[in-house]
């Protein structure tokens, strides 16, 4: 299979697994527990169906969209993820082109392979930063001072990880970082010698956000799980984050909200948005999937600040359906990581671009010809 006939999610994940050693893939792939969530969360598109207007004398269609001050040349952005060097040699480098090349947002995480300097230095695209919250009060605010200091227009604090998910894949290939691989994890990296040799001779693996932090710099004494558990902390409140939200003084958002009574107490405490995520289903397995929990809290905060989606989007009419119960941009995870995956920028530029596609065609066909027209009107649930 080659990156020409990758047409959708699913033919990017094909690709994906057969490039990548098991451990990376199925860390990207993997979910918690049961997976119940991960997959609710994509089912959840498919009890809610379209309705078309026809006749609209649909012209030009304009996708643009603007969030948290931010104007996005489409509704659809690359949410935060960790570690992406680790799936392709290019890592966020890639993500940031194509982001960049199809106008939208690039969101860099704290457990990022490339710093927020660097990408806000080489790349023109909205940037969003996700970080999380320490139990060092003075490394949160030198964290959000270094952001400042580079340039980012958005700040996320992602609420959905006080601690990790349980993600039995991972305990069962050994994926950690840096790797600690059982037997059958080592097998596999020997059986994908591409990927080896890909990442062994090109820059070497950083966390750049963090490093000065974990001990990541000159030899690794730190895992990634132990930063989570010794680093973060777990009883962060919402009088904490009050503080942050100060502190930052700019456009700010909580991710990983999943009520009306927390995207309210966002508001309260002077967030400018939320983002619906339940992380991919990575954290809480048995939560409900975001596209059933979009409604309430749209209903309860959308007319005072932006609402953003996440978690099981793989389609533009998925796109279309949250933007249609009022969120104002929808971001995936998996959807560019298989990609990147499967063949660095040029892989992620083609999930893009097939989104763009996507999303013209069906704003064509639902007859609509800006994002502002679509509504509640366009769906019916079962
Ligand atoms: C491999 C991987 C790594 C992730 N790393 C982070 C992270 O560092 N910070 C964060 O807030 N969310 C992280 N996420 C969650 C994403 O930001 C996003 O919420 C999720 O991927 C959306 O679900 P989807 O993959 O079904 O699109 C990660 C997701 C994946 C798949």
């Amino acid at each position: 299979m080659r990156l020409s006939q990758c047409h959708n999610f699913q033919d990017f994940r094909k690709l994906a697994k057969k490039r990548l050693p098991s451990p990376i893939f199925n860390y990207i792939d993997g979910a918690a527990d049961d997976e119940v969530t991960y997959r609710n969360n994509t089912r959840a598109f498919e009890r809610c169906d379209l309705i078309p207007s026809v006749l609209a004398g649909t012209q030009e269609i304009d996708l643009s969209v603007t969030v948290m001050g931010q104007k996005l040349a489409m509704p659809f952005y690359c949410s935060p993820t960790a570690l992406q060097r680790l799936f392709h040699h290019q890592g966020e480098m890639a993500v940031a082109a194509a982001a960049e090349k199809y106008g939208t947002m690039f969101g860099v995480s704290s457990l990022g392979t490339a710093s927020i300097e660097h990408i806000a230095e080489n790349f023109d695209c909205p940037q969003m930063y996700q970080f999380y919250f320490h139990k060092d009060r003075g490394l949160n605010k030198a964290m959000l001072e270094r952001a400042k200091e580079a340039g980012v227009p958005i700040m996320a604090l992602t609420v959905d990880s006080i601690t990790g998910g349980n993600r039995e894949r991972d305990l069962r290939t050994g994926f950690s970082i840096p790797l600690r691989l059982t037997l059958g994890g080592m097998l596999s990296f020997a059986i994908h010698p591409m990927w080896g040799i890909n990442y062994v001779t090109h820059e070497k693996f950083r966390l750049p956000q963090l490093e000065e932090h974990i001990g990541m710099k000159g030899g690794a004494t730190t895992t990634v799980s132990d930063y989570f558990t010794n680093m973060l902390d777990p009883t962060m409140n919402w009088k904490d984050v009050e503080e942050l939200v100060k502190i930052w003084d700019g456009e700010f958002c909580l991710k990983g909200i999943m009520s009306a009574e927390d995207a309210r107490r966002a508001v309260d405490i002077g967030c400018t948005g939320v983002i619906v995520s339940n992380h991919g289903g990575r954290q809480l397995d048995g939560s409900s999937s975001t596209f059933d929990q979009l409604k309430e809290v749209v209903d309860e905060v959308g007319d005072e600040i932006d609402v953003l989606f996440d978690s099981g989007v793989q389609r533009g009419t998925h796109v279309l359906k949250a933007l249609s119960i009022g969120a104002k941009a929808v971001g995936g995870g998996r959807s560019y990581l298989f990609p990147l995956a499967a063949a660095g920028q040029p892989g992620v530029e083609r999930a893009l671009g097939l989104m763009r596609e996507e999303l013209e065609r069906d704003m064509r066909l639902m007859g609509c010809q800006n994002i502002g027209e679509l509504g509640r009107k366009n769906l019916r649930f079962r």
